[in-house]
């Protein structure tokens, strides 16, 4: 019989949760700008364009930080295109994804977007095409006050105050021979060296993020990492991680487990990350930013060579199903389990474009399962992730050997008392029974107990059906004498919220 088991105590705790976990991304690409988050002519469009439905479903999913405005498209974009007055701004060819790119969205409808959404910006610059008078460029257009030619043009373009951009990516994925401007470790690491310190003496409180592997399967896994960061590591503050996962033909099993892969990934690029700081004698640790991550059928990509230019094509707009949730939520559980590490994380992409939420252009807007898994993640993990000690059966994959059919984290919010449980059971044939020691956090009631699972795996949600998949009410939590018991159903993500019992 399965069962599972682990002890939480307030006094065993890895890190605050950062907010930053819970960021996304918003791409040119496809209809995740056009027709996803902007649409002048929709019924539910505002005066600046941006989508009133999708506005809306953002604020609920939550995301804290959104990237922009590439991924691929940043790597032969020029940001002088998207400002100023629109009716001026030119049509290009956008090299990464065969498309037209109109830009009349931009740098300050992306921030005026951001404000509205109540999300802070992370900025990628271009390092494939352009260099570091570019970046600078952008850094005082974006950042500096007033008074100087790019400061009073964005004055000029309407925009009075600073945009105060913190966050700034160098560049995105260029060890990629798909990158426009791809480039060896050491040419990357050094313009990214450069172009750093230069936007540094424009604006010091800029924070930085160097481009790491596109992912862990790159045969330069790694020494990129070494090499970039043996040049940058005074640099910049976070080196980046990329990884999507599918399901590989019927193995759903290893499929569940592939947050196993993701642990590896980010213990990889802390060891290499802190090889090279210990070489370099540098006392600081960088910290991570897994800025692309997700679930994606690239399999079923046509592939960029066969796509024609046209304007905001339906592109990689997978619908996800019941497992593509669940595992979503096992890379949330990761990422919150490295959260003495990784600061950072963006889930890719916002809308559309592999993403929790989809619109139909001039139509509706609804939630995707994996919506869920992040907005509960989103609003519940506060406070300090704790260190769980955990027992579980564990269950055979052909990918990963035998993996624990339980991955969990909690999260313990000191000001309210709250203890939050985020517990995937990855085993598709048992219910695992799962019993947890709360002890030490002194009387506690359960005040929810939220189930993600269908007995349909393949379930999704549609246009037509929108909540064919919802987190439903758990049944059967117990909490006596400290102990909690419940049954997780098969393949399923659940959120198990303790808050303090009333006294008496
Ligand atoms: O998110 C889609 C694409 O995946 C991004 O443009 C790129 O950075 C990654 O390869």
């Amino acid at each position: 019989m399965a069962h599972s088991s682990l002890v939480l105590d307030p006094r065993f705790s890895l890190a605050d949760v950062d907010r930053r976990l819970f960021g996304s991304f918003v791409e040119h690409m496809g209809r995740c700008v056009y027709t996803g988050i902007f649409e002048p002519d929709h019924p539910t469009a505002d005066e600046s364009g941006f989508r009133g439905d999708v506005l809306e479903l953002v604020r609920e999913l939550g995301p804290t930080l959104v990237r922009y405005p590439g991924g691929n498209f940043v790597s032969s974009y020029r940001w002088e295109d998207g400002v100023g007055p629109v009716e001026e701004r030119p049509q290009r060819l956008d090299l990464a994804w065969r498309a037209l790119e109109p830009n009349t969205f931009g740098l300050n409808e992306f921030m005026a977007w951001a404000g509205v959404a109540g999300v802070e910006p992370m900025m990628a610059i271009n390092l494939g095409t352009r260099g570091v008078a570019e970046a600078c460029d952008l850094v005082e257009y974006s950042n500096h006050p007033g008074g100087t030619y790019l400061s009073d043009l964005r004055r000029s373009h309407g925009v009075k105050d600073p945009h105060d951009i913190k966050l700034w990516c160098l560049g995105n994925e260029l060890d990629g021979p798909w990158q426009v401007g791809q480039k060896t470790a050491h040419e990357y690491g050094r313009l990214a060296a450069e172009a750093g310190k230069a936007m540094r003496l424009v604006d010091p409180s800029i924070e930085l993020v160097a481009v790491g592997s596109s992912h862990s399967g790159m045969a330069t896994f790694a020494s990129w990492e070494a090499t970039v960061l043996e040049h940058t590591y005074g640099v910049v503050d976070y080196i980046s991680l990329h990884t999507y996962y599918e399901q590989h033909d019927d193995d759903v099993e290893s499929f569940l487990a592939t947050a196993t892969d993701m642990d590896m990934f980010i213990d990889a690029v802390i060891a290499t990350a802190d090889h090279v700081g210990a070489r370099l004698r540098q006392r600081k640790k960088l910290r991570l930013a897994f800025d692309e991550w997700n679930v994606w059928y690239q399999q079923r990509f046509v592939g960029v060579r066969n796509l024609d230019w046209q304007y905001a094509r339906p592109l990689i707009e997978d619908n996800f199903t019941v497992v593509d949730a669940v595992v979503v939520g096992s890379y949330l559980i990761s990422l919150l389990n490295h959260a003495d590490r990784v600061a950072i994380a963006c889930q890719a992409q916002l809308v559309n474009i592999i993403a929790p939420i989809l619109t139909e252009p001039g139509g509706v807007a609804w939630r995707q399962t994996i919506f869920y898994p992040f907005a509960q993640a989103a609003r519940f993990a506060r406070g300090r992730v704790l260190r769980p000690l955990i027992e579980s059966s564990s269950y055979p994959t052909a990918r990963f050997g035998e993996v624990p059919m339980l991955h969990a984290t909690a999260t313990y919010d000191d000001e309210t008392g709250e203890l939050s449980l985020f517990a995937v059971n990855r085993s598709t044939t048992e219910t695992l029974p799962l019993t947890a020691d709360v002890r030490g956090f002194g009387a506690l009631q359960v005040a929810d107990h939220s189930v993600l699972a269908d007995d349909d795996l393949q379930a999704r949600n549609t246009a037509d059906q929108p909540d064919r998949v919802v987190p439903r009410r758990g049944s059967g939590a117990r909490l006596t004498d400290g102990e909690l018991t419940v049954g997780l159903p098969p393949a399923s993500w659940n959120v198990l919220r303790l808050t303090p019992a009333p006294a008496g």
